[in-house]
């Protein structure tokens, strides 16, 4: 422990947004570095992840499982890193390892909370911050892709979309169809990830872009984003579609985790329509199954992670709120 630093830089949210969130929601502080206790592990973090759903977090919602983040508070959000020091623990100095504690250079975890990583089970570690898991809850639970199957993803270009619609190639669909903000988000979307066609909210109404997409109808959806893209995804279902709730952006974004919507459930009873909300945490028994179908396919080049990395613990509230404004493809990581 000798050579430690004895502060580090941690990232504090400095008020609750009213508007969209900006980077002077946040600061920088130093800080004295935390010494682990008994079974605790301080741990040097490498890299971190936001997401979309740590603005809804930072606001509070009814309903989320978990209280919102305190104006003063340093957000949670997934880390990895290397431990440093783990008195009383199975873990040692250098062991790889995931955590919930990232927005600070250095973190104190209980080691119950800790998950020790094996360095080369993924081509690139940066992919244990992957949303893989729930993209391909997703596809295998919520929508139930099968072979042969028109597949719709909304929110494509981001974190969970940019992996949804690669498991639903591998899952056997023949055409896969995802939804972004802009004509040039939507190439990426083809030339990089897999996609067959982008429908794109600056190309006028998405349920007419999606009647030209798919003729015939989807057969399966993973919606991201809820609202008027949930419905144009519906009046375009075919008979006995699946439809799998993952987020919904369109609401969280404009500050609600409710996301309201006038359904026709008439027309879900006579197409035979399944619509499945999916939380990520009801579906932990799947982990074993997603990570040797994620690893194997990251391995074999059949799956790749799209990320962006911004340099510097500063940069995080930076990633965040360009995550949110949709300047990027895919995850975005700080490096720590
Ligand atoms: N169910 C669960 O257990 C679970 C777990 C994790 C995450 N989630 C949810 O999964 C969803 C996707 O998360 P993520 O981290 O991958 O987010 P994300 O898609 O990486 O980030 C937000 C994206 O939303 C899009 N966007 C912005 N404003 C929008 C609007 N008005 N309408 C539609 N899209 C808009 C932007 O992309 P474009 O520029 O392409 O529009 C932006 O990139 C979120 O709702 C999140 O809460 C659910």
């Amino acid at each position: 422990m000798s050579a430690l630093p004895t502060t580090h830089r941690e990232v504090r949210l400095t008020a609750r947004p009213e508007g969209p969130l900006r980077p002077d929601h946040f600061h920088t502080a130093e800080v004295a570095l935390p010494e682990p206790g008994p079974g605790q592990v301080l741990v040097r973090n490498r890299l971190m992840a936001v997401a979309a759903i740590m603005d809804t977090v930072i606001r509070g919602a009814d309903g989320l499982p978990v209280p919102p983040a305190a104006p003063g508070a340093v957000p949670d959000g997934p880390a990895i890193g290397t431990v440093v020091a783990a008195p009383g623990t199975g873990l040692r100095p250098g062991d790889l390892v995931s955590h919930g504690r990232g927005w600070r250079e250095y973190a104190v975890v209980d080691a119950a909370d800790v998950e020790r990583l094996d360095p080369g089970a993924l081509p690139d570690p940066a992919a244990h911050l992957s949303q893989g898991l729930i993209a391909w809850l997703g596809v295998v639970r919520g929508a139930a892709v099968r072979p042969g199957d028109t597949v719709l993803v909304t929110a494509a270009a981001g974190g969970v979309g940019s992996l949804a619609g690669q498991f639903a190639r591998l899952r056997g669909a023949t055409r896969v169809i995802g939804t972004t903000s802009s004509r040039e988000k939507g190439h990426r979307l083809v030339a990089e990830l897999g996609y067959d066609v982008a429908v794109t909210r600056d190309a006028g109404p998405v349920e007419d872009q999606l009647r030209a997409a798919a003729p015939d109808g989807v057969d399966a959806v993973v919606d991201n984003v809820g609202g008027d893209q949930l419905l144009a995804a519906l009046a375009v279902a075919r008979r006995g579609a699946r439809i799998g709730l993952i987020g919904s952006l369109a609401a969280q974004l404009s500050g609600s985790f409710a996301a309201p919507t006038r359904i026709d459930t008439g027309s879900l009873i006579l197409g035979g329509i399944t619509l499945r909300g999916i939380s990520g945490s009801d579906h932990l028994d799947a982990i074993p199954e997603w990570s040797r179908e994620f690893g194997r396919a990251l391995r074999d080049g059949t799956l790749v992670f799209p990320h962006t990395r911004l340099p510097g613990i500063d940069q995080a509230p930076r990633a965040l709120c360009e995550l949110l404004a949709g300047r990027h493809v895919g995850a975005v990581l700080v490096e720590l």
